[in-house]
């Protein structure tokens, strides 16, 4: 008989190195391979499931929408669409959100919008989004061409024109790169894909500063740590600095596919009706997923759960620092956790795997936690008694 892993080699494309495991359930931070395994989940989907899995909150809202109205197209206004707008903008620094279908859909639009409102203001020389060294920005040619690692842009040249990089974490670095043709700064207020690359404390304001000073457009791109993941409804809120626009996805369905861009009024006014558009984009039935999501991460108490359990994982991971000295660095910021290690993860991240905990790397030697924001300290305790048995026979 052939199995689900067979088929699905046979049927799709390559483009993931999956794991032998074929998936079948999950509830809370928990799911269920077709063998009846259990698996305790610290990946989320890769910071999708803040809510955890078959969360009733999402079922609940899916159900009733889907009785009443799934898709109508942005010809027309709905509601849900409507209310989620209206949260997004009330908890923060934007006046209006466009909505698309992924986080490289929000990226292009900020880019698009970005380009647009400098073409208007400055002329059409400013055009160049600077972007930053080993950032992730998504795989479509605009955001992989904004993306600062060769191993996701080879191949697929020639790559689109517009953008240049600078380091993350070097203003002066920044400094010299933001020359008149730069229409705006695109930077992850933590690099995810990048290793969990937390910026030092007054980095995100000095970079705020030179936009301020250069009159550069701000783009933070929260698509993965946005939506509650740092403890915070948005990471820069960490950092007392706003951008002018930004990008949100994964966290805000809780697996539905949703991206959205926010930004200001004064950037708004330059998309009128034809420049830009999505026939998904926002519909009834993932909106009103998203406003329940929203709605529970602001008013359950994840928030702080996020923050107690990320300081309680990171005190866990430093105890296990402390015994094993291949451990080199552990950083993030609430439950966005890298542990960096002086070797590849891979090893690792399957014998937690035959263990039933799933974790993944970003990067090869770093191990990222990205757990559902509902995680109890019981479900740490598991995930580093494994770790701890896992390190010791890696040792
Ligand atoms: C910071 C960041 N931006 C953009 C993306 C692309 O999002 P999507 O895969 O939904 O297109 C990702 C995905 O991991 C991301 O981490």
């Amino acid at each position: 008989m052939t199995t689900t892993m067979d088929r699905a080699n046979k049927y799709i494309f390559r483009t993931y190195a999956r794991f032998p495991l074929t998936l079948v359930r999950g509830k809370g931070c928990r799911v269920w391979d077709e063998n009846g395994k259990e698996y305790l989940d610290f990946v989320g989907g890769i910071a999708v499931c803040a809510l955890g899995h078959s969360s009733e909150v999402v079922t609940r809202a899916l159900k009733e929408q889907s009785e009443t109205l799934v898709h109508v197209s942005n010809l027309y206004y709905t509601r849900p669409q409507t209310e989620l707008a209206q949260m997004l903008v009330e908890n923060s620094f934007a006046d209006k959100v466009f909505f698309c279908n992924s986080g490289a859909e929000a990226n292009e639009a900020a880019i698009k919008l970005a380009r647009r409102y400098a073409n208007e203001k400055f002329g059409e020389k400013r055009n160049t989004i600077l972007s930053m060294v080993n950032s992730f920005h998504g795989r479509t040619m605009a955001t992989l061409s904004a993306t600062g690692q060769s191993k996701i842009q080879m191949g697929y040249d020639p790559l689109l024109k517009g953008f240049k990089f600078a380091l993350f974490n070097d203003l002066e670095n920044m400094e010299k790169a933001l020359d008149d043709s730069v229409c705006a700064v695109i930077v992850e207020p933590i690099q995810g894909e990048g290793g969990v690359v937390c910026p030092d404390p007054d980095y995100l304001k000095g970079v705020r500063k030179l936009c301020d000073e250069r009159k550069t457009l701000l783009i933070f791109d929260e698509v993965q740590v946005g939506v509650g993941r740092t403890g915070r409804l948005f990471a820069h809120e960490h950092f007392g600095v706003t951008p002018d626009i930004m990008t949100l996805a994964k966290a805000l369905g809780n697996g539905l596919p949703i991206g959205a861009m926010l930004a200001t009024d004064e950037l708004a006014q330059v998309f009128g009706p034809g420049s830009h558009a999505s026939t998904f984009g926002g519909t009834p039935l993932v909106t009103a997923v998203s406003v329940a999501v929203l709605k529970s991460i602001l008013e359950d108490g994840w928030l702080a759960n996020c923050r107690d359990m990320g300081a309680y994982m990171r005190q866990c991971f430093e105890g296990l620092a402390e015994k094993y000295g291949f451990i080199k660095d552990i950083r993030g910021l609430g439950l966005i956790i890298g542990v960096e290690l002086d070797r590849p993860c891979a090893p690792i991240v399957d014998a937690c795997m035959h263990e039933g905990i799933l974790i993944n790397c970003a990067h090869d030697t770093v191990l990222r936690f990205l757990p559902p924001l509902i995680v109890t300290r019981k479900e740490i305790d598991v995930l580093i008694a494994t770790l701890d048995k896992v390190f010791d026979q890696t040792k």
